[in-house]
């Protein structure tokens, strides 16, 4: 049997750098908040003019095709994750494909939010295993800041989220390397406690003025009960991939948690006794980039030199659904 190995990352971001000192001339909150309860410093929003989600995910698929040397004819499947599609349909899996000229290819779009990522990863990784592709390429792409409440009724969320796109070249390997496993979760009983509702497809009419005015458009969360999940499932699920693997936590390398909130990274950190060497994070200058979060912070990480050959690189993610979800990776 064949494993996959990653044998590229990208990312980009768009330009426009949102500091919390721009938030709080709009919404009711400060630097001090901000900076205490998310570790959030800065964040970037798309420009409408520029950015498209499908477009940031082609500028970080060639990034991570040029360093992984792999010409783009290679690419046989495309998993893309996100939640934040360019249109209501079809995905952005084909727009992505039609970008990079890859017409004819299946392309495949999740829906799995912040373990979005993990999910594609996965699914690619079964694609690879057994032995229906050689080259696939993962990516993470959204843009979160046109769904916020920009008004202080929406400040928790509203400085939280932001917008970006990563990408990983998922090749086949006959070394005893790569993914070694994933682990994915989920429990709809939470699925309300961080939504988007509308346009929703069992309204009777979709899209009518007074929904358009109403709150039901905006991202709504629960963010207390999605912390105390979220700490919880993170641990659980990263203890799960090492028992599986017959690892233990100071075999980690670097993990790379899911950038949702900087105490959540940090406690985690804690729960899994990681010095902060072996944790990276990125949420200081791009927020909360949902499914991106995790290959942006991969791809950094990666060109940082915090990732080498033979390291043990652990992914965990939790987010709306809820669900959870981890990836250990010999490198
Ligand atoms: O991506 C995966 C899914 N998302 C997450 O993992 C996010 C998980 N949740 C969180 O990160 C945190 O719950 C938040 C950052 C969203 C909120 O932080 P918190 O420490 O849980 O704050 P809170 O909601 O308990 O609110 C504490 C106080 C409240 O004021 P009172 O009632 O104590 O007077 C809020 O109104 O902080 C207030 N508050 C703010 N103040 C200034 C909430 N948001 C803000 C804000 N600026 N932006």
């Amino acid at each position: 049997m064949k494993n996959s190995k990653i044998v590229g990352l990208g990312h980009y971001v768009p330009e426009t750098i949102v500091t919390n000192q721009d938030l709080e001339k709009v919404i009711d909150t400060s630097n001090e908040w901000i900076v205490e309860r998310t570790g959030i410093e800065q964040r970037r929003w798309f420009d409408p003019e520029k950015d498209t989600v499908s477009n940031m995910a082609t500028r970080a698929a060639k990034m991570a095709l040029e360093r992984a040397k792999t010409p783009v004819e290679e690419v046989e499947f495309i998993v893309f994750a996100t939640i934040t599609p360019d249109y209501f349909f079809p995905g952005s899996g084909v727009l992505l494909q039609r970008e990079l000229g890859l017409q004819g290819i299946g392309a495949l779009d999740i829906r799995n939010a912040c373990s979005g990522f993990i999910y594609a990863l996965s699914i690619a990784d079964q694609f690879v295993k057994t032995g229906m592709y050689k080259t696939v390429l993962v990516v993470g792409a959204e843009i979160q800041s046109s769904a916020l409440d920009k008004s202080s009724a929406g400040r928790s969320s509203g400085v939280i989220f932001a917008d970006g796109a990563g990408a990983a070249v998922l090749k086949a390997t006959d070394e005893n390397k790569g993914v070694l496993s994933t682990h994915l979760h989920a429990d709809g009983d939470y699925a309300e406690e961080l939504y988007v509702k509308d346009p929703g497809s069992s309204r009777k009419v979709r899209l009518s003025k007074e929904l358009i005015d109403g709150p039901t458009f905006n991202l709504t969360m629960n963010g207390n009960a999605v912390f105390k999940h979220a700490v919880v499932r993170f641990s659980e699920v990263i203890n799960e991939a090492l028992k599986h693997n017959g690892l233990a936590k100071e075999d980690i390398d670097l993990l790379v948690p899911h950038q949702a909130n900087l105490r959540i990274s940090n406690f985690v950190q804690k729960q899994m006794s990681l010095p902060d060497e072996k944790v990276f994070n990125n949420i200081m200058y791009y927020g909360n980039t949902t499914a991106a979060s995790i290959p942006i912070a991969l791809s950094e990480a990666w060109e940082q030199g915090k990732i080498k050959e033979g390291d043990l690189v652990c992914l965990a993610a939790f987010g709306s659904g809820f669900t959870w979800a981890s990836a250990l990776i010999r490198w």
